[in-house]
């Protein structure tokens, strides 16, 4: 098919980081009840094996799914493909995402939820941060997975035109 993928975060990896972030999150909101936001597709994987290693009194689960746009402004726009199902209103809400690239998309549901809602606070908890083709800085990244190079990554729920979600590790796409 003209493309091969070379392991770059193997399975044991991202489970042993998966185990200290959750440990840390737990530390941070001690006592205190959660509503993971899951940004969909690509942070299902990563959501589902974070949130069981949490030891929290409540964690909820919702998703969004959003696309961005950078069209002809700097800043972009965003399309709610998919709201939340429920208010977030007074909820500590961690964003789950699986990559951090430019920056856009991830900042444009910041701000969404900040108007729209009125969340206790807001966090964001990204798998992958691939801080080469940053755009907008305009927020802080509370939990990263790993920091990556300026490379096409897949697996683990990301994709490359809706395939190679299910790779139980992450790798470089390669174009042959
Ligand atoms: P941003 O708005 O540029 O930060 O884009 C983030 C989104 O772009 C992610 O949620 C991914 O869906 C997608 N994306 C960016 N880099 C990659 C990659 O290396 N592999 C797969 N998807 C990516
Ligand atoms: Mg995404």
């Amino acid at each position: 098919m003209g493309e091969n993928v070379t392991v770059l975060i193997t399975e044991q990896e991202i489970k042993k980081r998966i185990a200290v972030i959750a440990a840390q999150i737990s530390k941070d909101y001690a006592g205190e009840d959660v509503c993971l936001v899951c940004l969909l597709k690509g942070a299902v994987i990563f959501m589902c094996d974070l949130a069981r290693a949490l030891d929290l009194p409540s964690v909820e689960f919702d998703f969004m799914d959003v696309s961005s746009y950078s069209g002809t402004t700097s800043t972009g726009i965003i399309k709610i493909n998919k709201d939340l199902s429920d208010s977030v209103e007074g909820k500590h809400v961690i964003l789950v995402e699986d990559i951090v690239d430019t920056g856009l998309t991830i900042s444009k549901v910041i701000e969404f939820l900040t108007h729209q809602q009125n969340p206790k606070s807001i966090k964001i908890c990204t798998l992958l941060d691939k801080p080469a083709r940053r755009d907008v800085n305009r927020f802080n990244i509370d939990y990263a997975g790993f920091v990556i190079p300026d490379e096409f990554v897949v697996g683990y729920g990301l994709d490359y035109e809706q395939r190679y979600r299910n790779l139980p590790y992450i790798g470089v796409l390669n174009f042959s």
